[in-house]
């Protein structure tokens, strides 16, 4: 079995200026129950697949190179960092991305397609964000109350990047965390 994900992997402009901020996030929210992401481990995911089988791996690739074809790279500026579901229950740290309209378009293509080979679509709605950081499952509110105030005195540059590569990642989960690997890369079309 194989578990993955798909996702849009990062340009390296946009990687090091994630970790700059997740550095100084780290810095202020030290001892908080936070599991940080590593930067070379973030992206932004469109649908997450849970277990495949090894044979889904190509009809999944076929379907992912046709939706893919349609699609041009997305120019993409982050906004603003924020946390879900609230500031009163935080369990995800993100940095939030003003996308144009197709990554929508793309995100729901893929769900289709997806929905076709039997997974089940997102119950949320796509909301475009890189996650920085996931609260320990134990994790009190009150030990994360320092979250509000580290997330306004934080100053996020409106970096502009150019998402190009959709991938599908496998995620295997070992004592440290989970580890992604690319099995597949498809390069959207050139702008
Ligand atoms: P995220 O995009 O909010 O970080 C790999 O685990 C990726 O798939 C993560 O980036 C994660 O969320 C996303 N994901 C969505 N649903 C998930 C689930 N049920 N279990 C694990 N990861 C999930």
């Amino acid at each position: 079995m194989l578990r993955v994900f798909i996702a849009l992997d990062l340009p390296d402009a946009l990687r090091a200026e994630l970790e700059t901020v997740s550095l100084r996030l780290q810095r202020r929210l030290a001892g908080a129950p936070l599991r940080w992401v590593a930067a070379e481990s973030m992206h932004l995911t469109l649908q997450f697949l849970g277990d495949i089988e090894q044979e889904q791996v190509s009809p999944l690739e076929l379907r992912l190179r046709t939706a893919a074809a349609e699609f041009a790279a997305f120019d993409v500026r982050l906004t603003e960092l924020g946390v879900f579901p609230n500031l009163r229950r935080p369990r995800i740290l993100w940095a939030g991305l003003q996308a144009p309209d197709s990554l929508a378009v793309l995100q729901r293509a893929i769900e289709a397609h997806m929905a076709e080979l039997g997974f089940a679509r997102e119950d949320r709605p796509f909301t475009p964000h890189l996650t920085l950081a996931r609260a320990h499952r134990d994790a009190q509110p009150a030990q994360l109350a320092g979250l509000a105030a580290a997330l306004k005195a934080e100053q996020l540059t409106p970096l502009a990047a150019r998402l190009d590569e959709l991938v599908l990642f496998r995620s295997q989960l070992n004592r440290g965390g989970a580890v992604y690997n690319p099995l597949i890369r498809i390069r959207l079309r050139e702008k």
